[in-house]
This record gives structure tokens, C-alpha cells and sequence, in this order.
């Protein structure tokens, strides 16, 4: 049986989760790497490019698999919150791919099992990995930035070509656009309001009965001494724009927007020192932010991923989601090595994970306050 400081990681469903798998396997506390996934094509794909030996089609035989401790879920959202549940209650760690679940309920659920079980869970959200994140939080936490007064964020997709499992209610993934602004800020989501947007083409309606193309909320923050709002838009349907996942902070010093145009750097305003003349605006500065690589925390085997690499293959792997993967390896296996929570744990996931739940039930209500429950 495998310790908790040298891991047998499986990495479920070999979609997405195929760009893990070298992640792990080049992490030194990292064992060995199992691969799950129903479709055998994929697996013995991903199975030969990575020389994995050990490939099940079977999740429940990777949750009896007592070599096995701990799980990363890349699987359909619909059925996030069920394997987690069943991983935890087997006895192993759990990462799992935003969101943490698709109701109330499931978040509640998922939670409940992690407190019962005492093993890690650590919703893998990429969004707070990225190089540009890891930028602006070393700015703030200079206290350059001033108070925290304005938060927006968008995520703009389109998931139209897309198994029918991805044609969700646009707000039920909005982890991306709305997790980095409150890991800025430091705080919570107290309550939600939401209107959805636009003329949805009727296929796109099943299998979730969401009527909305786009849906934009405005979300009342608690945790500071004065009040906050974040403005959160998601697009998925119907809605054309280049895709982007981005955040802006406005603070009393200086202020963050990340580029319109993917690819290019983020935007930096900065507030010239001295008072302005009577009269006239304050004089604002503003320069392009190029944001470098994060690599310092990682083990120097997993640096490499920050970036894409060329494989001996001559393929391009690693470096997705602003860099964010190797950081969230580390992250989920340190914190099963140290015997620690993982820096986004049961309850910060849920913090994450239910505003937009409940800002999606707001959108339904024509725009009503929905209170988002506190886990
Ligand atoms: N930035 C991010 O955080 C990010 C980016 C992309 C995808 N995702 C998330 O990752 C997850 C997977 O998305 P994807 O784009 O790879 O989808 P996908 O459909 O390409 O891949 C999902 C894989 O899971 C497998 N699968 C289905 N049922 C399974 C089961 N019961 N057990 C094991 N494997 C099973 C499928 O065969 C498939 O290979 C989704 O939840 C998605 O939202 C997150």
C-alpha cells in the first residue's frame, strides 16, 4: 500500500485530465500514476504517450484499488459531486475539476463526505494559479493596492459544439470569473442577484432547462469592514467574442484589468503621487503588466509545465490555464504529504462553487436576492 509521502495518484477521465498526467508522474513525491477512463481508445492512448502500465475502465475499480491514494476527477461536471463523495468515502484523497457540484445539495454533500472522511479535497481551480493572479496577489499583498473598492469578472465561451453535458447554466461555471476576486479580496459571497441575457437557440435548452445565452451577476461581498460588489459575466451560447477568462480589481492606489485580447498583457493603473490641482482629474498612469512565470515554489521537475514543452514527439504539452497546472499538482500532493488542508479546501470550494448555483436560481426568480449558504 501506497504512504501518504510517496502517492499513487489516478487521474480520472483522460479528457482535460490527460494534460495532469506527465505533471504527476514528474512530481517526487508522486509514485506511480494510474489512468481511468471508460473510453478505451483514450485510455490506451494516453497509456502509451505516458508508458503507463496500470489502466482501468472502471472507477469503482479504482475506488477498491487500495495502492491507489489519492484521486484526481476530470470527469463530466454532472457527476463531479457523486465520484468525489465516493473517493472520499473510500478512504482517499480527492482533486477534483470546478465546479464542486451542480446543486446545493451536491456542494452540502460533498463537503459533508470530506469532514467525515478527514481526507484532503481540493477543487482544482485553475483561475487562481494563473501567472497573472499570481502577480496582482504578490501587489496586494504589498498593500500597494489601497482598500479593495470594485471587483469584475468575465468568462466568455462557447460550448455550443460541445457534448449536450457542457450546455449548463451559464453561472453554474462561473468559478473561473468569480474565485479570483475573492481570493483578491479576501472575502465571501453573502448574497446574489442575476439576470440572464439574450435569445437562446431552443436546442441548447435540454438537458438543463436553462432558457439564458449569457447571465451577469452582481454579488454582495461580506469579510471586509465596508461593502463590496463583484460583477460576474458568463457566456456560453449564442454569444460571439473571442474566448477569455479574466478579472479586473479596482483598489484606492492602483487598479488590474486583464487584456481584453488574449495573449496580451494586462492593463496596470497606477494613481501619480501628490494631489491634483483644484479642479482637474488625478492623474493616472497607465502601463501594460507582463506578468512572468510562477516557478519558484515548484520542484524543479514540475517547472517545466508553467510553459508549453515540446515532448520528444515533437508535441506541445503543459503550460494550459495561465500556467496553473504544475502549481496545482504541487499544491493537492504537498498538502497530502504535509498532512494539511489544500489551500482551496472542502469549505473554500463551496465558498467558490454555490454563489454561482445561486445566482443561476436568481436568474430563474426574474432577478431576486438569493442568499448564498455559508458552509
Ligand atoms: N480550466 C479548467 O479548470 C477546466 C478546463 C477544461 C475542462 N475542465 C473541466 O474538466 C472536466 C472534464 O472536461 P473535458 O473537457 O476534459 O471533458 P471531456 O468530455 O473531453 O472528457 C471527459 C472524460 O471523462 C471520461 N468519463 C466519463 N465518465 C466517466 C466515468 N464515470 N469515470 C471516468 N471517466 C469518465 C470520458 O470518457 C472523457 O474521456 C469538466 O468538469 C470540465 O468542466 C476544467
Amino acid at each position: 500500500m501506497a504512504t501518504d509521502d510517496q502517492l499513487t495518484i489516478a487521474v480520472v477521465g483522460l479528457g482535460f485530465g490527460a494534460a495532469f498526467v506527465p505533471i504527476y508522474q514528474s512530481h517526487p513525491s508522486v509514485a506511480e500514476v494510474v489512468i481511468c477512463d471508460p473510453d478505451r481508445g483514450r485510455l490506451d492512448a494516453v497509456g502509451a504517450e505516458h508508458g503507463i502500465a496500470r489502466r482501468l475502465t472502471d472507477y469503482d475499480e479504482v475506488l477498491a484499488d487500495e495502492s491507489i491514494t489519492a484521486v484526481h476527477l476530470v470527469t463530466p461536471m454532472p457527476i463531479h459531486a457523486e465520484q468525489s463523495i465516493a473517493a472520499l468515502a473510500a478512504g482517499k484523497h480527492c482533486a477534483c475539476a470546478v465546479p464542486m457540484g451542480m446543486s446545493v445539495r451536491e456542494v452540502e454533500a460533498v463537503h459533508a463526505a470530506q469532514r467525515a472522511s478527514g481526507r484532503n479535497y481540493m477543487m482544482m481551480e485553475t483561475a487562481v494559479y494563473t501567472r497573472e493572479f499570481l502577480h496582482l496577489k504578490e501587489i496586494t499583498d504589498t498593500g500597494d493596492l489601497g482598500a479593495v473598492q470594485l471587483l469584475r469578472g468575465a468568462h466568455y465561451s462557447n460550448y455550443e459544439n460541445w457534448p449536450a453535458w457542457k450546455w449548463y447554466p451559464p453561472m453554474l461555471y462561473a468559478t473561473h470569473a468569480l474565485a479570483p476576486l475573492l481570493a483578491i479580496s479576501g472575502t465571501r459571497v453573502a448574497s446574489v442577484r442575476c439576470l440572464g441575457s439574450g435569445r437562446m437557440p431552443a436546442r441548447f435548452t435540454e438537458p438543463y432547462g436553462n432558457p439564458f445565452p449569457s447571465e451577469t451577476a452582481i454579488f454582495e461581498l461580506t469579510g471586509l469592514p465596508y461593502p463590496l460588489a463583484a460583477e460576474v459575466t458568463r457566456t456560453i451560447f449564442a454569444t460571439v467574442r473571442q474566448e477569455l477568462e479574466s478579472f479586473d480589481v479596482y483598489g484606492e492606489r492602483l487598479g488590474f484589468e486583464w487584456s481584453r485580447v488574449r495573449g496580451r498583457p494586462g492593463l496596470l493603473h497606477r494613481l501619480e503621487a501628490g494631489a491634483p490641482e483644484h479642479g482637474r482629474h488625478p492623474t493616472v498612469i497607465t502601463e501594460e503588466l507582463e506578468s512572468p512565470d510562477r516557478t519558484e515554489s515548484l520542484p524543479a521537475d514540475l517547472q517545466p509545465f508553467v510553459r508549453s514543452i515540446t515532448g520528444p514527439d515533437g508535441r506541445r504539452r503543459g503550460g494550459g490555464h495561465g500556467g496553473s497546472h504544475p502549481h496545482l499538482v504541487h499544491e493537492f500532493v504537498e498538502s497530502i504529504v504535509a498532512g494539511r488542508p489544500p489551500a482551496i479546501d472542502a469549505r473554500i470550494s463551496a465558498a467558490w462553487t454555490l454563489p454561482g448555483i445561486c445566482a443561476h436560481e436568481s436568474a430563474l426568480a426574474g432577478g431576486a436576492e438569493i442568499p448564498v449558504p455559508q458552509l
